[in-house]
Parts: structure tokens; C-alpha cells; sequence
């Protein structure tokens, strides 16, 4: 065969094979048998082996398998992923419609309600119809890099079909990657066949397989997608609305929501909800809820965004599903605060897409309260991917055999005494009994899995299995021991391989120049959540200088209040963390905040929130915006008790009425410039 002659047959074995892929995936309706498609697939392996050139990157021999990755890079989208914000009732929903026809009091809105599909949000990016890249939400700035895990779905098109229009030079796709419900089942099966841990849902089983570094191990997997959204759309005319959108992805070749619904009132979007939740169950994949969004992007454009969601869509949360069950014993889990959680082992029982066999009881307390005694049948409950909860004791169904559980008085780990603190310098008495022992094992694993969890330090690697291996053996007391490990040590451990030693040791070492806040999230510090961690970057140059700050410094800040500080302020006085944080310091991490801006720190302006009506003399809305930001305030959409300046301009409406109302301070714009320091 001549090399024209080879292209030209490459050519058509590729448009085939993508045309059989769609009619199979996507359509659900294959057009040949599976032998005669297997055939094709064979016949472009065998000419690409030949003629190893044609091989182009969109190629159906592309995705079962490039190499096993390391890591993930990062990747920053090309416009934003935002979140929802949530409603759970009927009055929810018509607060929010009655809050954007205020927003809009001129317009007829016109709503589209679709199925809200429980998988992992991914951010799909097409360059002149060609897949590019893939990355899952992340921070909705940047995600992870899991382009070749994604061209193991077939329901991704490696070239996007000929749309009607025009092809966009970049476009990004949004959608839900998920794992069918039957694969979820099966999956799950095999592991616990394996000796390995089950998923607790079909979503984390979507967002574990899409995490697996070696894409071949992923190809196993029938991940599918649904898409429903668009980010940046550059070269092209950029549809109106929603349903152009829909319409344009169907015509590219993607799966989108099988059902939708067009309203035009509250009642109508409560029906549709309605609707969807008689028929949700039927779906291949789990929906968690229904998604109200606004049909035309004009009126989107006028309402905007809130700091994390659109003002224009929100979400609605079916209520979580209940089951009952046996509750055959009550087992204490020691947590990296020590905590002591009573943890309730069930008769294994089938709810909302996955078996469960243990649920938290919360604490003592919650225990008493709800008088849970074992043997007794119980209710539990799974809201979305939240850890299953004991809701209460079916009381028809006590027998008088149950017995009542007596709550351990010392740690069933280590032996040491509880104490019922928050753990900070008050010694306040909480609900949780919590171990005092600092050096208690279940303490220190659990602080070093944190340490190494993806939200912190992100050290692949570092989980449960070798983090309990590290401390049994004696090789890490601490997360400042980790930074001693060697590959000798390492390869010594069971089921330790030295390739995984060595991936374990360079996540180590690219551990040492994360970004500050993942260091002060990763200490564990009582209280100190991810959010505040980036506040205290943001106000703060370096890990000392957090540590140097005064309680009311520490207050000054927004997102820290009087309880953070004082843990923030206890943690640094006991000797044993100073000398853990000298001893980091010594291991090399950097201690400097990347997202450090002085201006904001502690500005004039730290913790007031201002909210802009009406047209301003000579600033354009963002202008004053930004200058506010700039000083370290916060400018909002609403006004409420909390707002501390409305700055008012020409033609002010309803907020300015607000305002007056609620007796917040109102200001133009020349007091504002003031403030801003002339
Ligand atoms: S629209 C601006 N539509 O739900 C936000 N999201 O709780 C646009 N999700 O991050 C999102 N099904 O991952 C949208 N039909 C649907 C959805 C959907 C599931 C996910 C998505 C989003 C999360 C918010």
C-alpha cells in the first residue's frame, strides 16, 4: 500500500469508527455489530503500526491508553467554572424567582429545568474542533490536567461534528463525567472481592477513576458524560441562550440532558421539579437534584454573579433518601483533633445507589438525645455524597433486648484520658470528648493524612494504607518526619514497591514549595479550614507572621473570628508545635504566601461590605468596585443588616429604600473617594 493510499483508507476508517462511536454512545443505537466494529478498530491499529505517521493526536487509537502520569498539571480554565447555590424547598424556589424578577422587573423570564447529574464537574476544551484538553473544576480557576483519562470516554468527541454554524476557535465544554449506576455496582463488587474498600457512591467512584494516573486502568472503567454548559465560545457567533446551547452541543456530537423543561412561573418550575423526581430514578446515573437556570444569556448578563455562583440559576436538592436497618454494634473512631466519634456498624443495607454498613453517630451527646441503643432498628440517611447519618430509632420495632451504650471514658486507642475542651486556651466544655494525648497513634495518622490530602499539602500517595504502615513502624511521629524519609525506609515496607517509594519521595519534596495557606491548612490547627487558611495568605507575607499576630489582629481579618484566633493563637504557644514549625522551617518548605496582597491586608476597608446602586458621577460601577476591593473590602449585590456603606448614585431604586430602612449608612460617591483617600 502507498503512503496516499494508506491516508486516503486511514481517513475513512477514522470517520467510520467515529460515526459508529456516536451512534453507540451517544445515540444509544449501534448501527453495527460489535465483531464488525472490532474489525475496524483492528484494521486502524494495524495501518497506524505501519504507518506510524498518520497517528494524530484525535485518532480513535487514542484513547485506550497513553502513559501513566506522575502527577496532574494544572490547568487554568479560559473562563471560570462557578458553583450553585442550593435550595431545598418548594418557598425556596419561589423566593428565587420572585428575587431575579425584581432583578429584572421589566422581562418575561423564561426558565429551563434539567435533571442535576451527581458526577464530577469537567471543563472540556476544544481548539478549531479538536479535544485539546480536559480538566475537572478544581478551585473553578484552575483544575487538574486529566485530558488523557478523558479520551477514554467515548462519549467525548475527539473532533467535534460539523455544526451547522460556524466552528468556534476555542470553545470550552462543561459537563458532569459519571460512572452509570450498573458500573457502579459491578465496580464496586469486584473491589470488595479484592480485598480493596468499596466506593461509597457513584460519584466518588466517577472522581476516583478520573484521578487514577494511568489512564489504561481508566479505560476500564464506562465513565460517560453529560454536558450542559459552555465557558469561553471565541471565533464563532456565540448562541443566545440555553437552549441554543443544548441544541449545539447535541448537534457536536455530545449527550445532554434527556429531558428538559421550558417555564415561565414558579409553578411551573415546581412542577417540573416534580416531575423529574417521579422519573430520576429510571436515569443510567445519579441525579442529586434539578438545575433552574435562566433561558436567555442578555438577562443572565444583567444579574450577574455572586462571589461563587450565578444570581441567574440555582439548585434544587431532592431530600435524602431514607432506609432502616439493624444496628448491630457501636464502634469509636479517634480523629486528628482527637476527636472521639461514635461510629454505628449496620446490617448492611442498599440506599440511594450504594450498601452501607457504618454511619456516624456524631457524639455522645447526639446519642443520648436520640436514645440509640444497640440492637435497636434504626433510620438512616444519605444526603448527596455526605456521609451517611443515623437520623433515629424506629421505636415501634424495640424488642426490650437492646442495650444502652456506654460511652468510653478513656481513648480506645491509646489508652489516655478524654476531656470534653474545644481544644482551645478557654478549655470551654464542647460535645466531643476528645483524646488529650497528642502523641495517640490514631492522632498522629490522622494528622499526617491530612497533611498529605489533596485539599493541603497534595503529597500523592499519602493515605490512609501507608500513613498506617509509616507510624506502626515507627518512621514518622510527625509531618516534619516525612521530610527525613529514604528510599531504603520506604522500599522496606510491605507492599512497597520501590517505584512507588520513589513517587512517594519526589510528592515529598514538591510538597516543600506549595503555596503558604496549604501549609496552614495542613497543620490541622482546630478550626483552620481550608477558606480561612487563603484568608490568612492573603493578609498575611509569612507563616511567622501569622504566628506573630495578636488575637484582635487575627480578628481584624474577614472569615477569622474570635474562636479561630484564639486556636491559632493556642496552637503556637505549646512548645512541642514551635519546635515542629523550626523544624519545617529547617526542612525547607516555603514559608511565603503567594496570594499575600498588602493592600488588602488589614486595609482600611478589611471586613466593611459596600454595596453600589444607581449611576455614579464620574465612576463606572467596576471602577469603584475594584478600588474598594483593592483596600481590602467587599462589595456586594444586596443590601442587608450587615452592609456597612450603600454608595448611591443617580436614580438609586429599591436598595437605596433598603438602606434607609435598615438604617445603614448611605454615601456618594465624592464621601466615597474620600474613604478611598481622595
Ligand atoms: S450548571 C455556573 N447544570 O452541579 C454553574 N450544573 O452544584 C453552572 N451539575 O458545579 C453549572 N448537573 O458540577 C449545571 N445540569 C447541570 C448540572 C450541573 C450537575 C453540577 C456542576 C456544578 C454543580 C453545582
Amino acid at each position: 500500500m502507498t503512503l496516499a493510499q494508506a491516508k486516503a483508507r486511514h481517513a475513512r476508517l477514522v470517520e467510520e469508527i467515529r460515526g459508529h462511536d456516536h451512534a453507540y454512545y451517544v445515540e444509544a443505537a449501534p448501527t453495527i455489530s460489535d465483531q464488525a466494529y472490532d474489525r475496524l478498530y483492528h484494521e486502524l491499529l494495524d495501518l497506524e503500526l505501519q504507518f506510524p505517521d498518520l497517528v494524530t493526536p484525535d485518532s480513535p487509537s487514542q484513547r485506550v491508553g497513553g502513559q501513566p502520569l506522575t502527577a496532574f498539571k494544572p490547568v487554568q480554565h479560559l473562563s471560570p467554572m462557578m458553583s450553585l447555590d442550593n435550595t431545598y424547598s418548594q418557598e425556596e424556589v419561589r423566593d428565587f424567582v420572585a428575587r431575579v424578577q425584581r432583578l429584572i422587573p421589566e422581562g418575561k423570564l423564561e426558565w429551563i429545568v434539567e435533571p442535576k447529574v451527581d458526577g464530577v464537574a469537567i471543563n472540556l476544551r476544544f481548539e478549531n474542533g479538536v479535544f485539546t484538553c480536559g480538566a475537572t473544576r478544581g478551585d473553578g480557576t484552575t483544575g487538574d490536567d486529566v485530558t488523557s483519562n478523558l479520551k477514554t470516554i467515548r462519549g467525548i468527541p475527539g473532533r467535534l461534528r460539523g455544526a451547522a454554524k460556524k466552528m468556534p476557535e476555542v470553545v470550552e465544554v462543561r459537563g458532569e463525567v459519571y460512572l452509570p449506576k450498573a458500573a457502579f455496582t459491578r465496580l464496586n463488587a469486584e473491589r470488595v472481592a479484592a480485598g480493596d474498600e468499596p466506593f461509597a457512591n457513584p460519584r466518588n467512584s466517577a472522581a476516583g477513576s478520573l484521578k487514577q494516573l494511568d489512564p489504561r486502568l481508566v479505560a476500564k472503567r464506562p465513565l460517560d458524560i453529560i454536558v450542559y454548559g459552555l465557558g469561553v465560545f471565541q471565533g464563532a457567533e456565540p448562541p443566545k441562550e440555553h437552549d441554543e446551547v443544548l441544541a449545539w452541543l447535541k448537534a457536536a456530537g455530545f449527550k445532554t440532558p434527556e429531558k428538559t423543561w421550558k417555564c415561565y412561573s414558579a409553578e411551573e418550575l415546581l412542577a417540573a421539579i416534580n416531575e423529574l423526581d417521579g422519573m430520576r430514578r429510571k436515569f443510567l446515573y445519579e441525579t442529586d437534584g434539578a438545575v433552574i437556570k435562566l433561558n436567555s444569556f442578555a438577562l443572565r448578563q444583567k444579574i450577574g454573579f455572586t462571589a461563587k455562583a450565578p444570581r441567574w440559576a440555582i439548585a434544587y436538592k431532592y431530600a435524602a433518601e431514607q432506609a432502616e436497618t439493624k444496628l448491630k454494634s457501636i464502634t469509636i473512631q479517634v480523629g486528628r483533633t482527637g476527636a472521639l466519634t461514635p461510629v454505628a456498624e449496620l446490617e448492611p443495607v442498599f440506599l440511594a445507589g450504594s450498601t452501607i454498613s457504618r454511619a456516624t453517630l456524631h457524639n455522645e451527646d447526639e446519642l443520648r438525645r436520640k436514645d440509640i441503643r444497640v440492637g435497636d432498628t434504626v433510620t438512616i440517611e444519605k444526603a448527596g455524597e455526605v456521609i451517611p447519618a443515623v437520623v433515629g430509632v424506629v421505636l415501634t420495632k424495640r424488642t426490650g433486648k437492646e442495650t444502652k451504650f456506654v460511652f468510653p471514658k478513656t481513648c480506645p486507642e491509646c489508652g489516655s484520658q478524654v476531656a470534653r475542651t474545644d481544644g482551645n486556651s478557654s478549655g470551654e466544655e464542647g460535645v466531643v470528648w476528645r483524646c488529650v494525648n497528642p502523641d495517640c497513634p490514631a492522632q498522629v495518622r490522622g494528622r499526617l493524612e491530612h497533611w498529605c490530602a489533596r485539599g493541603a499539602m497534595d503529597i500523592e500517595g499519602g493515605g490512609e494504607a501507608l500513613v498506617g504502615q509509616l507510624v506502626k513502624n515507627g518512621l514518622v511521629h510527625d509531618v516534619a518526619d516525612l521530610y527525613k524519609l529514604t528510599l531504603d525506609e520506604l522500599s522496606g515496607l510491605e507492599r512497597m514497591g520501590e517505584k512507588s517509594a520513589q513517587n512517594f519521595l519526589e510528592g515529598i519534596q514538591a510538597s516543600k514549595s506549595r503555596d503558604m495557606w496549604r501549609l496552614m491548612f495542613g497543620l490541622g490547627i482546630l478550626h483552620v479550614g481550608a477558606g480561612v487558611a487563603k484568608a490568612l495568605g492573603k493578609c498575611f507575607a509569612t507563616v511567622d507572621d501569622v504566628f506573630a499576630a495578636s488575637i484582635p489582629q487575627l480578628t481584624e481579618i474577614e472569615d477569622v473570628g474570635e474562636v479561630i484566633a484564639h486556636s491559632l493563637v493556642h496552637w503556637h504557644s505549646e512548645a512541642r508545635n514551635r519546635k515542629l514549625i523550626d523544624r519545617l522551617r529547617a526542612a525547607e518548605l516555603n514559608f511565603k504566601s503567594a496570594l499575600y496582597n498588602p493592600s488588602a491586608a488589614l486595609g482600611p476597608f478589611a471586613g466593611k461590605t459596600f454595596v453600589l446602586t444607581g449611576t455614579l458621577p464620574t465612576l463606572k460601577r467596576e471602577e469603584a468596585a475594584a478600588k474598594i476591593e483593592a483596600l481590602g473590602g467587599k462589595v456586594s449585590g444586596s443590601v442587608s443588616k450587615k452592609t456597612d456603606y450603600v454608595v448611591a448614585g443617580e436614580e438609586a431604586g429599591s436598595k437605596l429604600e433598603k438602606a434607609q430602612k435598615l438604617g445603614v449608612k448611605i454615601i456618594d460617591e465624592e464621601e466615597l473617594l474620600k474613604l478611598l483617600g481622595g
